[in-house]
């Protein structure tokens, strides 16, 4: 039998949000996306929400709820793979007395506790063929029916998606519904990954930077702006929650090293990048990316070998000072003077 607690608690209050200058930014990409989401929230429809990891896809669908009629309603988030094929079904529709083995009571479904209110389905491509034409029915008429219940219910619910993946690949491979893709995608909201809004980065990094300062009570200082570079030229495959992340260790350890020397080593490999053959290949683009991959990583690997002196390092790969440095900049590679400090003291190299 589900206690009034654990049902209440599947009733999520919509959280903390970041003001919407920081949730936004200037890209035109989320200028856009934001009058889009104005524009649907106020109306009852289907939202479909695409991104990568780390975008902000539960960012906005927290925000939808906060503008929908049904604000006041409860916001019940289901995140689709975290709960086992099997329970799945009667987590989100419920069940009679007596449907299962194990069914003591009846328990209300989370679709159910979603009424008047936004029901959130994160990553929606785990749900199974049998669960998706269930979806279905609940969309088409606002209907669904309890397992082992002898009739159909009527619930009035806003229901907002989000997927990682890319929805037209599933149908292709005949895991996801055509029908069901088009019902959830009445409005389809497509979150740009943070490398194609860099302009944004210095914003996101200050904002915080001034939130786990508070939050832990430190006094971390502004970022250096030779590390902001390095951060404004990173490509942030884990998007906004890594930049997070990274802001976050920073606040706590209180070393802009911490930062630096991480993202060096994570640079991405364009030699084993998978090509996409679909759309037309720029050789020259691949080429240029290439090489400048591998000029990055024997750069890094010289100036460590050298200690990260320059000087040296410039001899060592023969070209001048002047274009080291430039290069150095150029591949957003760390040159603070923390890193070559600390190696200089453990291997006794002078700087310089
Ligand atoms: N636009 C933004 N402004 C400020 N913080 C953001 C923004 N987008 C994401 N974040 C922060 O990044 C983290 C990840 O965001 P969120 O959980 O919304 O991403 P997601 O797209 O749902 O990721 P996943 O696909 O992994 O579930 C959160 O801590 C969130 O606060
Ligand atoms: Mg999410």
């Amino acid at each position: 039998m589900t206690t009034t607690s654990s049902v209440s608690s599947l009733v999520q209050s919509i959280g903390e949000i970041p003001a919407e200058s920081i949730v936004f930014g200037h890209s035109d990409a989320m200028q856009a996306l934001r009058a889009r989401m104005d524009k649907v929230a106020s109306a009852n429809v289907p939202v479909l929400i695409q991104g990568e990891s780390g975008t902000g896809k539960d960012i906005i669908a927290r925000m939808i709820h906060g503008r929908s009629p049904w604000k006041t309603g409860p916001y019940v988030k289901v995140n689709c793979p975290a709960i086992p094929g099997t329970l799945l079904e009667s987590e989100l529709f419920g069940y009679e007395k007596g449907a299962f083995t194990g069914a003591y009571g009846m328990k209300p479904g989370r679709v159910e506790l979603a009424h008047r209110g936004t029901l959130f389905l994160d990553e929606i491509s785990e749900l199974d063929l049998a669960l998706q034409s269930k979806l279905l029915q609940l969309l088409q008429d606002g209907q669904f029916c309890r397992i082992g219940a002898q009739e159909d219910k009527k619930v009035e619910v806003r229901v907002v998606c989000a997927t990682n993946r890319i929805l037209e690949n599933e149908i292709e491979n005949g895991t996801f519904r055509q029908d069901l893709f088009y019902r959830i995608n009445v409005v389809n909201l497509a979150l740009p990954p943070l490398r194609e809004r860099r302009g944004d980065i210095e914003d996101l990094v200050n904002y915080f930077l001034d939130y786990y300062n508070r939050k832990y009570n430190c006094r971390a200082k502004p970022l250096s702006s030779e590390l902001m570079t390095v951060l404004q030229k990173y490509h942030w495959p884990g998007n906004i929650r890594e930049l997070e992340n990274q802001v976050k260790r920073y606040v706590i350890l209180g070393s802009e090293e911490v930062i630096s020397s991480d993202l060096a080593t994570h640079q991405p490999d364009y030699f084993n990048a998978e090509i996409n053959f679909d759309g037309p290949i720029s050789l020259k683009k691949l080429t240029r990316q290439a090489t400048r991959e591998l000029e990055r990583k024997v750069i890094l690997k010289v100036l460590q070998a050298n200690h990260w002196n320059r000087k040296q390092a410039a001899r060592a790969l023969s070209i001048s000072y002047r274009a080291l440095l430039y290069k150095i900049r150029d591949a957003g590679l760390p040159s603070n003077r923390t890193i070559r400090r600390r190696e200089n003291a453990n291997a006794g190299v002078a700087a310089d």
